[in-house]
């Protein structure tokens, strides 16, 4: 056996802490995707506004129309710098996302926040504006 100074031991078990912990960092760095936009859960059932609003017309614009502004959006922003930020900051900065891309995401962007507005808006208990 050799014998090892506290420091040489100290160093040398530092040094191996910092392999083994590397593999990891750098994989889960490898591995980190932006978030994506999620389809809102409706905040009451799809039947809680009739008579007013029926039931299919609130599962056809939340289940697919809503559902559909989510997945092109997530789309239009995949592999830009826009990939991972709230759509407040996308649709507030819309002049500067490159023309490309711009209708698309102005056009999901804004039909993802305009319903998400929506089913927060409306309520089966029926209310005033504040
Ligand atoms: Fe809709």
């Amino acid at each position: 056996m050799i014998p090892m100074s506290r420091r040489e031991m100290l160093k040398t078990a530092g040094t191996g802490a910092a392999l083994l912990a590397m593999p990891t960092l750098s994989l889960s760095a490898a591995d980190e995707k932006p978030k994506l936009f999620e389809l809102p859960k409706l905040p009451y059932a799809f039947d809680a506004l009739e008579p007013h609003i029926d039931a299919k017309t609130m599962e056809i614009h939340h289940d697919r129309h809503h559902q559909t502004y989510v997945d092109n959006l997530n789309k239009a922003v995949a592999g830009t710098e826009w990939a991972g930020k709230s759509i407040v900051e996308i649709i507030t900065n819309l002049s500067k996302i490159p023309e490309i891309k711009r209708a698309a995401i102005r056009n999901n962007g804004g039909g993802h926040y305009n319903h998400s507005l929506f089913w927060q808006m409306m309520s089966p208990k029926g209310g005033k504006p504040t």
